[in-house]
């Protein structure tokens, strides 16, 4: 795993295809003296992304790159994390999946946030879920990924309570805000020394 050293922070790259309120949460720890991880470059697969203005509110190098074919998306990420000198990927509501090939050219170096308590709820309509089953606590994950979809060592989760009110849209929005503040968390347990 990569180490914070003196003042070099840990250069890290964020992927999002969305609203991108978990990046702009990483964006404000990032700046904090007791973060790690500074964000030095935003990816996305989708160019109306709500979530690539922070790119340009915070003056970071964003990259838009089309997933039509996954081989050559992947090739051009790997590029620029390159090129950037990026040792850290953080996934935050990146709705793609990662090939292989691609997480182990970056093994033990990509994180994901998910909108469940893991292994619970896999992959998609995760509070829709959780709401049919009658759960009682939904909640957010921080992990490592591996080539199994969400499956990766849970480094932090935080549980949030299911009331009979609850919609798919109220719970989702309870978690965000708990996910904003778990990522962090999760980052800061994992590199501190
Ligand atoms: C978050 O709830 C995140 O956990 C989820 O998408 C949302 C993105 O919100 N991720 C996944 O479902 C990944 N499988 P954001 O764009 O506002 O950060």
């Amino acid at each position: 795993m990569v180490l914070s050293t003196g003042t070099n922070k840990i250069k890290t790259a964020v992927f999002i295809s969305g609203t991108g309120s978990n990046l702009k949460s990483l964006i404000e720890f990032s700046k904090l003296k007791k973060s790690p991880i500074s964000i030095n470059l935003i990816i996305s697969n989708n160019k109306l992304a709500k979530g690539l203005r922070y790119g340009t509110i915070f003056k970071i190098q964003k990259k838009i790159i089309s997933f039509k074919n996954k081989d050559i998306a992947e090739k051009k990420i790997l590029n620029e994390l390159e090129k950037n000198k990026i040792e850290l990927i953080c996934l935050a509501g990146f709705m793609k999946i990662l090939s292989k090939n691609f997480i182990k050219n970056f093994k033990g170096k990509i994180l994901n946030i998910h909108p469940s308590l893991l292994p619970k709820y896999k992959g998609l309509n995760t509070h829709l879920r959780a709401i049919e089953n009658k759960d009682k606590y939904s909640g957010c994950t921080v992990h490592f990924v591996n080539a199994k979809l969400d499956s990766g060592k849970i480094i932090l989760q935080k549980r949030v309570s299911i009331l009979k009110k609850d919609s798919p849209d109220s719970l989702a929005k309870k978690v965000l805000a708990q996910e904003h503040i778990l990522y962090p968390k999760a980052i800061l347990k994992i590199f501190s020394l």
